[in-house]
């Protein structure tokens, strides 16, 4: 989708459409006042005749307006004035994004982006208007033989501002959409992928084309040998049991200052989950293609990273295995050797994503870096915790779990913290191995990370366990390409504070 901003009065915007809100109290917004004005009153004949409701969500195509440049008008209901909030402007957004792809116009000048909304400013509302028409507008048709449904008409979308002033930084807010779009698009996709068709070397392919696309980028693969060789016992004893290969890839995005620590980011790579020999129950169990996710959200962090080219050093690894119960499976009580040399006496074969996440951790020190976060669908118990809007926060350095919020709360991807205190450490005990890779059921989600942080004591760290943000269930089941909008926002936000 293309975009561009723009600051002139609405009445004399060309184009298919315009768009434009209006309240729940029937009051007009401003862009929707400087309609009405020059079609002669238009909007307040379809107010009093009752047809523009002013309800949230609600839509209305006007056409053949006089004293206008453009094709139709779209007015969207806004709903009450004092409660347009970020989320409330999200789910008009997405509202309008659905009007407009319904309607099939090609080209849209939306201005709502100029209504006031609580906490943010017009800039913020471009970036979220620009990001969202990209969400609504993305299809998933790879694995269909035949798409029923075209390919969305939508293709340029310009958002108005209020003041000739904000243009250059509208523009900038539209071009880190779009990177973004790419990114949460590219991780849509990964996620959305079966388990058949998205195996660990399928992900290895991705890494590998990601470096051919983008110049800054370089790709390490290394295979079961390499990996072997090095001693990365907990990833390897996860891909056991599967007839596919485990693999660790590495991809270097080196775009900042030579002598620049990078930011590592750490994608939990499980193509399918099926539990291994502690095997999970078949209800939903399809879902468990999208315990990839973590990995996905770093590949698209990656492009939106390189379409932005950004001035950082940025690396992303993803552990990835496929965890499938076999003659040659990981067995509960076995115990095995991390590449760290602490060994896990392996209690519960579906606590997997943690076995993968442990090397990666300590293969990540090689680089010395600046900072590391993970990224995975690692609990159920997250789910149980905190439902599916945040994703877990976990971190050794306030520092970096405040800037991960701050950066969730920015991009309206937001996440929220856990604690990660010892107290809950000793759910860990064995008496066989240094420590067991499950704590029981309760606080499940904390003693995975605990686990975790054993193998990031010498890291400036952060967990996101992203298990109930990844993809949505039901009828709209799909990836939902989360956390790439608040990992591309922190990484942002690093430039600045430069
Ligand atoms: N991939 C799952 C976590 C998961 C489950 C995410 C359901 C989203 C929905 C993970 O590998 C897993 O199986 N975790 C276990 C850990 C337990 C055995 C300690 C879980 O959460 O049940
Ligand atoms: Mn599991
Ligand atoms: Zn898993």
């Amino acid at each position: 989708m293309k975009f561009s901003v723009t600051s002139g009065n609405p009445a004399k915007q060309g184009g298919s459409c315009l768009v434009v809100g209006v309240f729940a109290d029937q009051s007009l917004s401003a862009a929707a006042q400087q309609v009405d004005k020059a079609s002669d009153g238009a909007l307040s004949r379809w107010l009093e005749r009752g047809d523009l409701s002013g309800k949230l969500g609600q839509a209305q195509v006007l056409y053949d307006l006089s004293g206008l440049r453009s094709e139709r008008v779209v007015v969207i209901g806004c709903g009450k004035t004092q409660e347009l909030d970020a989320r409330r402007y999200r789910q008009i957004i997405s509202h309008t994004a659905r009007t407009l792809l319904d309607i099939r116009v090609s080209q849209a000048t939306v201005y709502l982006t100029t209504l006031a909304v609580k906490d943010r400013d017009e800039i913020w509302n471009v970036r979220q208007a620009a990001e969202g028409m990209m969400a609504a507008s993305y299809q998933f048709v790879q694995c269909k033989s035949q798409s029923d449904a075209p390919p969305p008409a939508l293709t340029e979308l310009t958002l108005g501002v209020s003041r000739r002033k904000t243009l250059p930084e509208a523009e900038q807010a539209a071009a880190q959409a779009q990177a973004i779009g790419l990114g949460v698009a590219l991780a849509r996709d990964l996620g959305n992928l079966p388990g058949n068709r998205c195996t660990p070397s399928d992900l290895a392919s991705q890494a590998e084309a990601l470096a051919k696309q983008y110049e800054p980028i370089k790709t390490t693969v290394l295979d079961e040998d390499a990996l072997t060789k090095l001693g990365a016992g907990a990833l390897l004893s996860v891909g056991r049991g599967s007839r596919e290969p485990t693999r660790m890839l590495v991809m270097e995005y080196r775009n900042g200052p030579k002598k620049q620590a990078p930011i590592v980011l750490i994608g939990k790579g499980i193509t399918f989950d099926t539990g291994g020999i502690s095997i999970k129950p078949s209800a939903a169990m399809d879902e468990m293609k999208f315990d990839m996710c973590g990995a996905a959200s770093v590949f698209g962090t990656l492009k939106a990273c390189a379409e932005l080219q950004l001035p950082l050093n940025v690396i992303g690894i993803v552990a990835a295995a496929e965890n499938m119960p076999d003659g040659r499976a990981t067995k509960p009580g076995d115990i095995i050797t991390s590449l760290s040399g602490q060994t896990i006496e392996v209690l519960n074969t579906d606590a997997e994503g943690r076995l993968v996440l442990c090397d990666a951790l300590t293969y990540c020190e090689r680089f010395e870096p600046a900072v590391v976060i993970d990224i995975a669908t690692l609990t159920g118990a997250c789910v149980i915790a905190l439902g599916n809007h945040p994703h877990g926060v976990f971190s050794n350095t306030d520092e970096l779990a405040q800037a991960l919020l701050e950066a969730g709360e920015q991009s309206f991807d937001r996440g929220w913290p856990l604690p990660l205190w010892d107290d809950y450490q000793e759910a860990l005990d064995s008496n066989f191995a240094d420590f067991a890779n499950v704590g029981g059921r309760e606080g499940g989600a904390i003693t995975a990370a605990c686990f975790l942080a054993r193998f990031a004591k010498k890291l400036r760290w952060a967990h996101l366990d992203i298990a109930g943000t990844a993809w949505l269930t039901g009828k709209q089941k799909g990836a939902t390409g989360r956390p790439v909008p608040l990992l591309t926002q922190y990484l942002i936000n690093q430039i600045a504070a430069d």
